[in-house]
């Protein structure tokens, strides 16, 4: 099989990390490997540096017999190194057909953009993909998912032969990763290579032809998908067996019987309507539905991000008037957002200013002096607990691997202890390790007394965590589910609009 890229002893070193360690590999012609490792292992530091964003401190790269040195994304990219990365890059004030042939624009010998060429060739590259979109809509119109594959679009367009994807299905619904994979067959076949970094093990299992496993930098094993089973590959990675990813969710009683909190008659126009449900002390509610289904927006809307045009919020029997996250937070409620980057870090800052954001006058001293000691106990405590990998809680959120940020977002507002959590894709971007370890956290802060709302479109996450689950259609509660009736497909029916008793269409005409 001919080699198309070849890797050898690539390293690369952040101040007191060593985050790539000698790692050597190669990639063959039309093959996908997937490349998997823990939080913090390395995996998106080593696409990096073949993509040409990070300069390697030694090793080479070598592409078709020869070797390259990538001083740009741009260089690796006019060498047939595309990269998508693991944070979106879409700009979302310039439309789809700009965003995709940015800095490559078609122009005239006068140098002007032929916008007639840019739209016309996004055209034929949308439909070639199954996507229907106009080229011309501006980027910020289109959801996560769609801008995910707008991302990979534009690596795809530029004709590479090598192709790295950092977890490109953490934001994809089943049909969106449906026509990922698809489009990954139909290139394969043309010669395409992949380098596909994934925390999904199914998805190695459906996609990958070899799987590469990093742990702490280094190198760990290569092996043709069909010499490893899904516990192989968990134990090359983690260095030890996890018997039951969900824990003891199943036995957990209820602490109390009495709803405690209550949303009724909640509505928005174009978003959901009549929204009546009730949460119990001790409580893992899950909310379950495909893409539009109105999870998120319900969720801003009880965090007081949205106004509702109609509803209540009852707490311990009390009225709530809640207007603003503010409201919300003294309240005792609490989100986390599904999307870390845009809304729900603040990037540039380090993690002990990320962490006490949501609880500031908890760290005042006398009036205005903020008690240093005591924030600086409490992040290192958050740190320690949520076992976010860094050297210290002085480091910048930006340098953190995509799922220590999703554990340091998750600490933040954990850590504030609110009555009501609502945890939007808690897990997205976590490792299957520390996955088992954040599930324990959540079963144990559930137990505490405290009201748990899990939106997920991770079914057996659902199954696996809840208590009890609401299935969202079009804006509308269409079934709830308890444990002991919990099976995928009563779940799916109801969120396809079937009712599994009758298995008849359920009316749900648009809000
Ligand atoms: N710019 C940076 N500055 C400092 N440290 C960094 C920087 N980028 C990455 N690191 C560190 O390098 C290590 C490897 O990070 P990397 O992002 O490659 O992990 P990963 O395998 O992609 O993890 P994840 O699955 O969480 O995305 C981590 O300890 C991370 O904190
Ligand atoms: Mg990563």
């Amino acid at each position: 099989m001919n080699e198309i890229i070849r890797v050898e002893d690539l390293t690369k070193t952040f101040p007191g990390v060593l985050a790539v360690d000698k790692v050597s590999f190669g990639l063959n012609e039309g093959e996908v490997l997937a490349l998997l490792g823990e939080n913090g292992a390395g995996k998106s530091t080593l696409i990096k540096m073949i993509g040409g964003v990070l300069k390697s401190d030694s090793g080479r790269i070598v592409l078709g017999g020869k070797e390259y040195q990538f001083h740009s994304a741009y260089d690796a990219m006019c060498m047939g190194v595309g990269v998508v990365y693991q944070e979106l890059s879409i700009v979302g004030s310039i439309s789809i057909a700009e965003n995709i042939f940015m800095n490559r624009q078609p122009v005239s010998l006068l140098n002007q953009i032929r916008w007639k060429n840019l739209y016309l060739e996004t055209d034929q590259l949308l439909k070639k993909f199954n996507l229907e979109f106009n080229p011309k809509m501006l980027a910020k119109n289109l959801s996560i998912e769609n801008q995910q594959m707008l991302e990979i679009l534009k690596a795809i367009s530029a004709n590479p032969k090598v192709l790295c994807l950092d977890e490109p299905t953490s934001s994809l619904t089943e049909k969106g990763i449906k026509l990922l994979f698809e489009n990954i067959y139909k290139l394969k076949k043309e010669g395409l290579s992949f380098i596909y970094i994934t925390h999904k093990l199914a998805e190695v299992f459906e996609i990958a032809d070899r799987v590469m496993v990093m742990r702490d930098g280094r190198h760990i094993d290569t092996k043709a998908k069909k010499h490893v089973t899904e516990n192989d590959l968990i134990s090359m990675m983690v260095g030890r067996e996890i018997k039951d990813l969900y824990g003891s969710g199943s036995d957990k009683h209820i602490v109390e019987n009495k709803p405690f909190f209550k949303v009724e008659k909640f509505s928005k126009k174009g978003c959901f309507e009549d929204i009546n449900f009730s949460l119990k002390k001790g409580e893992i509610l899950g909310f379950y539905g495909l893409i539009g289904a109105g999870r998120t927006d319900l969720a801003l809307t009880i965090f007081g991000y949205y106004q509702c045009d109609k509803g209540k919020i009852f707490i311990n029997g009390k009225e709530s008037k809640i207007h603003s996250p503010a409201d919300a937070i003294n309240n005792g409620i609490s989100y986390l957002t599904e999307d870390r980057i845009k809304l729900g870090l603040y990037l540039r800052s380090t993690i002990k200013d990320n962490v006490i954001a949501p609880s500031l006058k908890n760290f005042r001293r006398l009036i205005d002096i903020i008690d240093k000691k005591k924030i600086d106990r409490y992040a290192e405590h958050l740190k320690n607990e949520y076992r976010i990998l860094t050297p210290s809680i002085n480091q910048k959120v930006m340098n953190l691997s995509g799922g220590n940020q999703q554990k340091c977002l998750l600490s933040t507002w954990l850590g504030i202890k609110p009555h009501v959590i609502i945890l939007d894709e808690p897990t997205r971007g976590i490792d299957v390790g520390a996955r088992s370890e954040i599930y324990e956290k959540i079963r144990q802060y559930s137990a505490q007394g405290k009201g748990v709302i899990v939106i997920s479109s991770d079914l057996p996450e659902i199954i696996g965590l809840c208590d009890r689950v609401l299935v969202m259609r079009q804006g509308k509660i269409t079934g709830e589910v308890s444990r002991k009736d919990f099976s995928e497909e009563t779940i799916i029916s109801y969120a396809a609009g079937i009712d599994p008793n009758s298995k008849r269409v359920v009316k749900s005409e648009q809000y």
